[in-house]
């Protein structure tokens, strides 16, 4: 499976590439807005980033434009000539399905966003999305059980042959990655902090306390010849 950072910090996408093998990048206007930078300077210093590289780069459309398709497709074909790399961003609803189709047709690749059902989804995958982002920690904190959701845009996903990648988005926690993979996920996207927790685990530390403790106890010796 592969992990996306959901970010549109330069630092923290440095790090990930370096650190973690990252494997894309999605930005949404809450992460430009993190960034303190104006929309299009935030995402040409992510596309300078990772220039030459098979790193993937969702980037949001405007999304007051969420009933307008025409605004959307034209948004996202001047978005798409910026970056070989960016994969433009357009919600599911009506008119961004009919963007995502018109966009396909010319070969611009799109990240179906907020998606809360698989029916939803079904309907991404079926207007040619390369992506399609269902939310479950929005779902999640709304009381709606998510597993099988994902389950869901897996099994639709694999009935049909769509070649559409099912991105797990808004996740909160280490558990939610593994359910995500566990249930046949493409990608999980994800915030530093999560990753970074990820790593981590308390019996990890412990464990290694423990160790310490045997191996200072113990002498090292010398190598033993034949
Ligand atoms: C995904 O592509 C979105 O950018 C993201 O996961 C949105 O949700 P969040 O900001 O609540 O995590």
């Amino acid at each position: 499976m592969k992990l996306f950072l959901d970010s549109a910090l330069t630092d923290e996408i440095q790090y990930a590439i370096d650190w973690w093998n990252l494997d894309g990048i999605t930005t949404n206007p809450k992460h430009i807005q993190v960034s303190g930078k104006p929309f299009l300077k935030a995402i040409e210093d992510v596309a300078d980033l990772v220039a030459g590289h098979d790193i993937p780069v969702s980037v949001q459309t405007n999304p007051h434009n969420h009933n307008d398709w025409r605004a959307i497709v034209e948004e996202a074909i001047r978005l798409a000539s910026i970056s070989p790399n960016f994969v433009i961003k357009m919600p599911c609803t009506e008119d961004g399905f009919r963007a995502c189709a018109y966009l396909a047709e010319k070969g611009i690749r799109a990240n179906l966003t907020l998606c809360f059902s698989s029916a939803q989804a079904l309907m991404a995958m079926r207007m040619g999305a390369h992506i399609v982002s269902p939310f479950i920690g929005w779902k999640e904190a709304n009381g709606e059980e998510t597993g099988s959701f994902i389950e869901e845009c897996v099994a639709i996903k694999d009935n049909y042959g769509y070649d559409t990648q099912i991105l797990v988005a808004a996740v909160r926690n280490a558990r939610q990655i593994s359910e995500a993979a566990v249930r046949g996920a493409d990608i999980v996207t994800c915030g530093f902090a999560v990753y970074k927790d990820m790593l981590t685990h308390p019996y990890t530390d412990m464990g290694l306390g423990k160790f310490q403790e045997f191996w200072d106890e113990t002498p090292y010796g010398e190598k033993v010849t034949e």
